[in-house]
């Protein structure tokens, strides 16, 4: 009895819910999707992001300065993702991006989480 009531309150946790990383997402996801070639008005798919070089998601008509960033070489890693969450307009002064990352921890999750996504 006791597993079956432990399976069925796996069962009822959402997957998302399960991976810190995946569930700090949520706090991009209303502006940012993961599919590939999916960049809104709102903001750039973060489809494949680490790895990539800043302001170069077709489709998305970045800020200025995000491009110039990513012409002089920002690329995305978990350094350069870590200080533009954490402050994006001291890491990219200009950038259009009206969000910091909430707190360290989750940062850190949401990282891991795109990290773990990359091609
Ligand atoms: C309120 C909307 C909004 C939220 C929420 C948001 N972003 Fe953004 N993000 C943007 C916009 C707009 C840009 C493009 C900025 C520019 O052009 O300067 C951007 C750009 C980025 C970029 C650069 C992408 C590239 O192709 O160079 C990364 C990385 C990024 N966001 C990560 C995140 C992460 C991770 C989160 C959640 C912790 C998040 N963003 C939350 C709007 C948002």
């Amino acid at each position: 009895m006791a597993i079956l009531l432990i399976m069925l309150a796996a069962l009822a946790v959402p997957p998302q819910a399960r991976d810190p990383g995946e569930r700090a997402f949520q706090r991009c996801a209303g502006c940012h999707s993961l599919r590939p070639d999916d960049s809104q008005s709102v903001a750039p798919s973060l489809h494949g992001v680490f790895g990539r070089r800043a302001g170069t998601a077709e489709g998305f008509a970045y800020s200025p300065a995000l491009r110039e960033a990513g012409r002089r070489g920002l690329t995305w890693d978990a350094a350069t993702l870590a200080q533009f969450l954490e402050d994006p307009e001291a890491a990219v002064p200009g950038t259009a991006m009206p969000y910091q990352g909430g707190p360290a921890s989750e940062r850190a999750a949401v990282i891991d989480f795109l990290r773990r996504r990359a091609p």
